[in-house]
This record gives C-alpha cells, structure tokens and sequence, in this order.
C-alpha cells in the first residue's frame, strides 16, 4: 500500500514540475509566474482542487509519443475567491510552450462545462504559443470547442481573461468573447498576426510589443479592460473584480459589508458643477463620493476617457456606473464612447447588476472621421443597450444633456426608473448658442440681439424644470444629498421584474 501511495505522491510531483526546473526557472527570469504560482495567487489558499493532473497528449508525429508531461500544457480545476466558486484553467508556457492541443482543450472544455451546469465563473490565464503545431487540425478542432463554449457561456456564466504571455493568431479569439480580458504590461501580447506576417505582407516594422502589447490593446484597439504591472498585481486585481460579480445569470452580485453610511451628505457635490457651464470637472469625484468608501473598480479606464465604466457599491450592492466625463471632449459621446459603455451596459444587464448613469453630456461628437466611421451605428448601439435593459436604473443628470445624447443616457423615455437631475442640469435640443443661431439666423449680424435671444434662451431651457414639469425627471435633488437619494432609489427596486417581449435574439447594430 505505501508504494502505491508513494506512486501518487511521486507522480504529482512531476506534474507540477510541468515542462521541468529549468524551463520554470526561464518563466522566472522573463518575470513572469508559473501556471501552478498563478492559481496559487488567484484563489483562496489551499481551496484549489486540480482536474486532469495526469491527461497527457495522444499525438504520436514529430517524436511526441516519447514526450508525454503530465497535464498537457494547462493546469484546470476549481477553487474560490473570497469562499465563492470559480473554476479556471491556467496555461503552461513550460510545457510546449502552453500549446493547445487536443487533449489541452479537452481539459479547458471540462471546467467550462462544469461551470456552466454549477453555475460559476471561468477564469482563463493565458500563455500559449498557440496551436500545438505538431497536432495540425486536431489543435484547431480543439479551439473551436473551446470558442464554443465560450459563446455559449456568454451571458450565463462571468468570462474572464488573463493575458500573462503570448496569445497569437486564432488563439485571441477564445479571450475575446470572454466578459472581460486584462493584461500583464511588458509580458503579455495578443495578436492575429505577428510582426512577422505584417512585415512581409504589409511592409510595416512593428514589435511585438507595438503590436499587440498591453498599452496597445488598453489604449488603441479596445480590446483589453486594464492592465497590470506584473503577475501578482493582476491576479489581486481579478481577485477584486470576481468580488462585484454575480456568480452566474441566475444568481444576484453578492452584499458585501459596508461602512458608510447610505445617508452621508456630502457639501462639497454642491459646488462640483463650476459656475462656468464649459468649465470641466472630474466626473470620478462625483462618483468616488456616491460609493461605499469611495471604492470604484474601473473598466476600460484608458480608453474612450469620455465616458467612465466601472463597478462600485452601494450599500454592499454592486451597481453599474456609466458616467460621462467633461474632462474629456466635453464628455461627448463618439464611436469609441458609445461602443465602450454599450458593452457594459450590456454586461450589467446580462447579469442583473443595476445600473446608475451620470450624465454630463454636449451631445455627439461631430465630424466626418466620426460620420464615416459610422457614428450612427456605433451610437445606436448605446442606446439599444440601454432600452433593452430591464435592470434597475437610476439616472442623474449633473449638468448638460442635449439632443439625442440626453435621450440615449439612460433616460426616463429608455425606461429609466428613477430619472434626477441636480439644479445645475441644463435638458435641451443644443445649447443656447447654437439654438439662437439657427432659430434667429436673419439676426446674426446684430451681436446685441443675438446675445439677448441666447440669454431668454438659456433662462427659458437650461434648467432641469422644463424636463420635471412633464415628469421626465422625477426630482430635482440636492446635489449634497445624491448619496442618500440614489442608494434610496436602487433599494426601492430590489425586486424590480420586467421582461422584454419574447424573441430568438435581439439585432443591434454590430
Ligand atoms: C508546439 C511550441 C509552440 C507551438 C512554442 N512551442 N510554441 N510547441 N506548438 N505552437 C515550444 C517551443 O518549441 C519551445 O520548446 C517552447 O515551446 C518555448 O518556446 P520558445 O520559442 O523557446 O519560447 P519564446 O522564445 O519565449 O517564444 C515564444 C513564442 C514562440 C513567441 C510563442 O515559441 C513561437 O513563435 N511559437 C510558435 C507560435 C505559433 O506560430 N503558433 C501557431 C499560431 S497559429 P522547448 O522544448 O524548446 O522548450 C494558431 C492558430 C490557432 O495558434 C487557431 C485557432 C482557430
């Protein structure tokens, strides 16, 4: 019996040896962690229970039947984060350099069916060299099973990638229809091509780092939600992140203890607003002082800076904040702005978290770069998120919502459920000076009427009582007082029920 419990014992410790120690030690050196130190970080100590330690490939080419490491390149199974399940899968780069096979799919296959039937997040660490390149086709069939998995798991369980190496060619596409993909600066890129191919086929010299890098794809592409200086500050990160999520679509986010009180007035919102209508001010201060302890967890934070993403709580609740930003474009929506809060809104809606949008917003960005990137369908995309969503929503509205932005920003016509707006809120078509200028053009040589007709303009429009005369805001609010009402409002709509009409899907613009 000894030799065989001494059996185990000895094979467990060359799986986790992976592709051996010197191969580990030249992870190390590229500072990056292992698969094993990776999971370690993520989960709760000692709660991480391993699947398919001993699965090995069945490739035979290339003399692989003579290399056959416990594992196959990816370390799976299930743990918790702060006691809450997870499942995740954790690629190798000592083994074949995390190449995916055959049998290496099999294995991520395996918990993304578990989570799906148990009802609890994936998290996928990334770092592959791609295709297991002695298996051919068998490597490709594998990621299409994993892909569809992942567009099935879409909207039932949270998707979350984490890029801490390589991820080339086909190989992105698992990451990018996960919820969420973050990276690791300086160690992690994400490419379709590499600067190999594009030099050849393009002439462009690029690295890979350009290319693909974390700054790259958090500041230029989109395609990444954040990222972080090094392995443990990613994993802390996501650690955090799972913490505002629901466990799946069936589930709510969880209540975690707060310490600030729901009710705390803050003097210092009453002057927020300058007196300055074109005057900016930081929209993260408004809502570092709506959230419990001014905790705000920030997506996309680098890019479309227009608009503000991001999870806070109030009252131990995760909600939504969409927030423009005037410190930006004037907080204008655009086609980067627009796509950005859309995938949120649409994040939050999939998983019952309510949403609360701040709304300081001129309008939509003019100009031909915007029309013929097509403006109208990225921005229709925002407001489809935000009408078809049935979660609770609580809009404030600090300062300026003009033209269609004031109607795409979560209003009370997209069924908003509680629509506030401070006294400082201007609600119409355009501002007073463009609205003069069209309504009054035979008087636009005569600066003296012209200032006249802006001035009876803006007293008769830029005010948040034209809007709340016809109910579509309901309360004009101290802005010292937001806190307090706003957590009110979502406590009010815990059990909020609204169903969309039935259909096989829905079509918005792509
Ligand atoms: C098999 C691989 C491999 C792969 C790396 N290795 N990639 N083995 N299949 N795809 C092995 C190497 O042979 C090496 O083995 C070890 O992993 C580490 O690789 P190095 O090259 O020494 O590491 P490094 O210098 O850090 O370079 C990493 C790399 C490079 C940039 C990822 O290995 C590379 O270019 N690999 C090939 C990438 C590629 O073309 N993949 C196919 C892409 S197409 P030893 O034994 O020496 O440690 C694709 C399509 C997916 O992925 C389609 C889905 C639909």
């Amino acid at each position: 019996m000894k030799d065989i419990h001494q059996e185990l014992e000895d094979r467990r410790q060359t799986a986790r040896l992976g592709g051996g120690q010197r191969r580990i030690d030249s992870q190390h050196q590229k500072g990056k962690l292992t698969a094993r130190e990776r999971i370690e970080l993520l989960l709760d100590e000692g709660s991480f229970e391993e699947f398919d330690m001993f699965k090995t490939h069945r490739c035979t080419e290339f003399g692989m039947a003579a290399d056959k490491p416990a594992g196959d390149g990816v370390v799976t199974g299930w743990g918790t984060i702060n006691g809450r399940l997870v499942y995740v899968f954790s690629q190798d780069f000592t083994v074949f350099g995390g190449s995916l096979s055959e049998t290496h799919a099999e294995k991520i296959c395996k918990i993304m069916d578990m989570a799906m039937q148990n009802g609890a997040p994936v998290i996928g660490i990334n770092d592959s060299g791609g295709a297991r390149i002695q298996e051919g086709v068998a490597s490709l069939a594998g990621y299409a099973e994993v892909f569809q998995r992942n567009i099935m798991a879409s909207g039932v369980v949270p998707q979350i990638s984490v890029i801490m190496g390589p991820c080339a060619g086909g190989a992105v596409y698992s990451p990018a229809m996960t919820d969420f993909i973050f990276m690791v600066k300086d160690s992690s890129y994400m490419f379709v091509t590499g600067p190999d191919v594009v030099k050849t086929v393009t002439n462009e010299v690029v690295t890979a780092e350009e290319l693909g890098g974390a700054s790259t794809h958090t500041r230029k592409s989109s395609v990444a939600d954040g990222a972080f200086e090094n392995d443990v500050e990613a994993l802390s990160e996501i650690r955090r992140l799972v913490d505002f999520l629901p466990l799946n679509n069936r589930d709510k986010a969880p209540t975690r203890p707060f310490f600030d009180d729901p009710a705390r007035v803050d003097k210092s919102l009453d002057t927020l607003v300058p007196d300055n209508a074109n005057a900016p001010y930081d929209m993260k201060e408004l809502i570092a002082k709506l959230a419990d302890e001014g905790d705000f967890y920030e997506i996309q934070e680098d890019f479309a800076k227009n608009i503000i993403t991001g999870f806070v709580r109030l009252e131990g609740q995760t909600v939504g904040v969409v927030a423009n930003q005037p410190m930006v474009l004037a907080g204008c929506l655009d086609i980067d702005s627009s796509r950005k809060a859309a995938r949120f809104v649409r994040f939050c809606d999939a998983f019952e978290i309510p949403i609360l949008t701040l709304v300081d917003v001129p309008g939509f960005l003019p100009g031909t770069s915007q029309e013929y990137g097509g403006v109208i369908k990225h921005g229709a995309k925002l407001l489809f998120a935000y009408g078809e969503a049935t979660v609770p929503k609580v809009t404030l509205i600090t300062r300026k919502a003009y033209g269609g932005a004031y109607d795409v920003m979560a209003s009370k016509h997209l069924r908003g459920d509680f629509n506030y707006a401070w006294p400082t809120a201007e609600i119409a078509v355009m501002g007073a000076k463009g609205a003069t200028e069209i309504l009054y053009r035979s008087e636009l040589g005569d600066s003296e009427k012209i200032a006249q007709r802006t001035q009876d303009y803006e007293e008769r429009f830029a005010n948040p009582f034209v809007a709340a005369e016809r109910g579509f805001i309901d309360e004009v609010i101290q802005p010292r007082s937001s806190r307090m009402r706003i957590c009110r409002a979502f406590a009010s709509l815990r059990n909020k029920k609204l169903q969309n009409p039935w259909k096989k899907h829905d079509n918005i613009p792509l």
